[in-house]
């Protein structure tokens, strides 16, 4: 897909289904993402490719903050939230690792280098004919679901980004 058609219809995909991207688009779409805009050449972007057990940890997390958080949930909504986390076939943490008081490259803006980087892998992916979801919410600002994707509590997770084949 052309570059100019991809953006004009990117458009998120609400529901998700097998296959995810085969392992060489995987790699062009991780690329992408390093291919984003980078004061300094900090490379604050930090890509988390989550295996099955790396994501049943991550959703663990998840559920834990929302256990954490009130108001008070039911299970039910526990149960959602870890569903939530394996509603895709492929899943990438878009992590920004922060390299604090650097006098030339303020925080703000090695954020927006991991969100170029989001939005990179996005467009790939688009571009290679899957769908993608660009997810946050309250859990992505937990220390503990931090720490589940290796992150330090001052960095941020920037997005929850789910790839699949896009069924609506
Ligand atoms: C940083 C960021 C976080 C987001 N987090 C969520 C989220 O947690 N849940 C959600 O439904 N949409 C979230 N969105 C919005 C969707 O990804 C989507 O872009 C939006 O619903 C508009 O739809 P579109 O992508 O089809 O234009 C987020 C977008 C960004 C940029």
């Amino acid at each position: 897909m052309d570059l100019f058609e991809a953006i004009s219809t990117r458009a998120s995909a609400a529901r998700l289904a097998e296959p995810g991207p085969t392992p060489e688009h995987l790699t062009r779409i991780l690329d992408a993402a390093t291919r984003a805009p980078d004061h300094g050449r900090l490379k604050p972007w930090r890509l988390i490719l989550l295996d099955e057990a790396a994501r049943g940890r991550f959703a663990d997390a998840v559920v834990a903050a929302r256990r954490a958080r009130p108001p008070e949930p039911s299970e039910e909504q526990l149960n959602l939230e870890r569903e939530k986390i394996w509603r895709s076939p492929t899943l990438v943490v878009v992590g920004c690792a922060l390299v604090r008081d650097n006098a030339k490259v303020p925080e703000i803006e090695q954020v927006l280098s991991a969100g170029a980087a989001a939005q990179n892998m996005f467009l790939a992916a688009h571009g290679l004919g899957y769908g993608v979801m660009w997810k946050t919410g309250p859990a992505a600002y937990d220390r503990g679901v931090k720490a589940s994707v290796g992150l330090q509590a001052h960095d941020h997770i920037v997005a929850i980004m789910h790839f699949g084949t896009r069924i609506k």
